[in-house]
């Protein structure tokens, strides 16, 4: 059956497009590879494709999450099971723009955000080897998680783990999450975090003195995760966007539906113990 295969861009809006671009090539150390009007393309070093698109807009948050999709008759099979399920179509496949897109869709999800499903030129770079550097997870915001479980089990994503909190971590490849879903008891949607995986928890310790000295500010950890169990570090960029370096995240081989794990209060987000309470921007 169809699914899509991975998570390949995340893109945000950004009033400041300046400051975005120095802070997420001169800190967060990737490579700028796409600039056109109003948008700004960088990439990860273990990438072969910008895995952040920046846009210039009047308020921070999400502009779209781009998802991966092996081939065009899959594009086209999720198309039509995503619009046989009422859920709109925002574009049919067309010829991408950006580099790296070879065929690109985009829907509406659950509450609304802009997916776009993308066939890419090649195949994501190796996920094999830990070390190399790529967008690993997006978060969102949402009122409604179970209507957004759906949307995303429509594509081929399956539960992983769910939290007392209203978290649901979502799978669509040996990866514990890709996407995972907040409960928003206020209405919220939209990017909570996104995340970088950079291997292991090595490279998480070594990255979190760089950005110290580099003057980040570092907002929660460093610590483990119980759900997915990486090792995280999360920032704030200069538009107060939220985003985590992360590694040693659990594989899971099957992507099957299977029982997802349920984590109760007992569970306060570090099981290390040493990073405390999640931060206020993770307080709905
Ligand atoms: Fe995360």
């Amino acid at each position: 059956m169809a699914k899509v295969s991975g998570l390949h861009r995340v893109g945000v809006r950004v009033p400041d497009l300046a400051a975005a671009c120095d802070f997420y090539e001169r800190v967060w150390s990737m490579e700028p590879v796409i600039a056109i009007a109003g948008e700004r393309g960088f990439r990860s070093q273990g990438e072969n494709h910008a895995d952040l698109m920046l846009a210039a807009g009047d308020t921070a948050g999400l502009d779209h999450l781009g998802l991966a999709v092996a081939s065009e008759a899959d594009l086209h099979a999720l198309l039509e099971r995503v619009g046989r399920a009422g859920h709109a179509v925002l574009s049919a496949p067309g010829q991408g723009v950006l580099a790296g897109d070879r065929l690109v869709a985009a829907v509406a999800d659950a509450d609304g955000n802009r997916v776009e499903l993308i066939v890419p030129s090649e195949p994501s770079g190796p996920r094999a080897t830990r070390s190399k550097r790529h967008l690993g997870h997006a978060v969102l915001w949402t009122p409604q998680v179970q209507a957004q479980e759906a949307f995303y089990a429509l594509i081929g994503f399956s539960v992983s783990d769910r939290t007392h909190m209203g978290m649901s971590f979502l799978r669509c490849n040996t990866d514990h999450h890709s996407v995972a879903l907040a409960a928003s008891r206020n209405g919220r949607k939209g990017l909570q975090h996104m995340a970088f995986d950079i291997g292991g928890v090595d490279e998480v310790m070594r990255e979190y003195a760089r950005l110290r000295a580099a003057g980040a500010e570092c907002i929660w950890g460093v610590g483990r995760h119980g759900p997915g169990n990486n090792v995280f570090a999360y920032f704030r960029d200069p538009a107060g966007l939220v985003v985590e370096y992360y590694g040693d995240m659990e594989r899971v081989e099957s992507v099957e539906v299977t029982q997802a794990r349920f984590w109760g209060p007992e569970h306060k987000g570090d099981i290390w113990g040493i990073a405390g309470a999640p931060p206020m921007q993770f307080r709905d």
